[in-house]
């Protein structure tokens, strides 16, 4: 059995489908990159899975454990519990702008996780490791665009995570600042860590991506490893959207 499964996913906002039967499988160490035009349905995939949104029906299953039981919303605790496992880092950064950086990884950790003695220790490596140890007690009014997000990066691992989901890291960010967020995602997966990653950067998703899925339509219509997506794929619509993108 795969690391991770997602099976049938199905999700509706009123009558409108936006996931229609996704399924597929993660290995442990895999860098997803999930492609696919706009409204395609990919940061609404990565919040059902994380728990931001409920699914109509579908299942995810981690490590033999199932979280969304086939036909049922998750409910609260098992959502927690499927939450506790991945990390999500938006194109928005969602910083906390009325707390310092410290206070951004510290506060969501402590209560998520009440009691622990290991925040300050964790804190301070995780910052050393996106290199803003030294902007500890800032607030994130007055960092870049691309230390914004190496800190969201940094509150994301706080819970280590098994699992860490991206939407669209570096859409807000010019090229340089993508440059410094794109290498420490390059880092993390050297590291293994399991990536799921929303993004338009197909330089990123060419090198640093295990296997690519292509969505269209609420749909995964294309999946395999770059070197065939990029170079000869399946699809019409993927050799499309690829022929777009790269026009851009
Ligand atoms: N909360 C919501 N309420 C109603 N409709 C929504 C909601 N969130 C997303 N949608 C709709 O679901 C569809 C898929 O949206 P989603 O944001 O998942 O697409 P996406 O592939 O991430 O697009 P983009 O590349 O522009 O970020 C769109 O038609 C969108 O308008
Ligand atoms: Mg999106």
């Amino acid at each position: 059995m795969a690391f991770l499964e997602v099976r049938q996913l199905e999700k509706s906002f009123d009558a409108l489908p936006v996931l229609r039967g996704v399924s597929f499988t993660v290995e442990r160490g895999d860098v997803i990159a999930v492609i696919g035009s706009s409204g395609s349905g990919k940061s609404t995939l990565l919040r059902c899975l994380i728990g931001l949104e409920t699914v109509d029906s579908g299942t995810v299953t981690i490590d033999g454990e199932t979280f969304i039981p086939e036909g049922q919303s998750p409910d609260p605790r098992r959502r927690k519990a499927l939450a506790g496992r991945m990390g999500m880092v938006f194109q928005n950064f969602n910083l906390f702008p009325h707390m310092t950086v410290r206070q951004n990884l510290l506060e969501p950790y402590r209560m998520t996780t009440p009691g622990a003695a290991d925040g300050e220790e964790k804190c301070r490596r995780l910052l050393e490791k996106v290199g803003l140890l030294d902007k500890a007690d800032v607030y994130p009014s007055k960092l870049s665009g691309g230390q914004k997000q190496r800190v969201a990066i940094a509150r994301a691992l706080m819970k280590s995570p098994e699992i860490m989901l991206f939407d669209e890291p570096t859409s807000a960010l010019d090229p340089l600042l993508t440059g410094e967020v794109l290498s420490i995602m390059r880092r993390l997966a050297e590291e293994h860590m399991t990536m799921l990653v929303v993004t338009h950067e197909m330089s990123f998703a060419q090198e640093a991506a295990s296997r690519v899925l292509f969505m269209k339509d609420g749909c995964i219509a294309e999946e395999g490893p770059p070197s065939e997506i990029f170079t000869r794929p399946r699809q019409p619509e993927t050799a499309a959207f690829l022929g777009s993108v790269s026009r851009r």
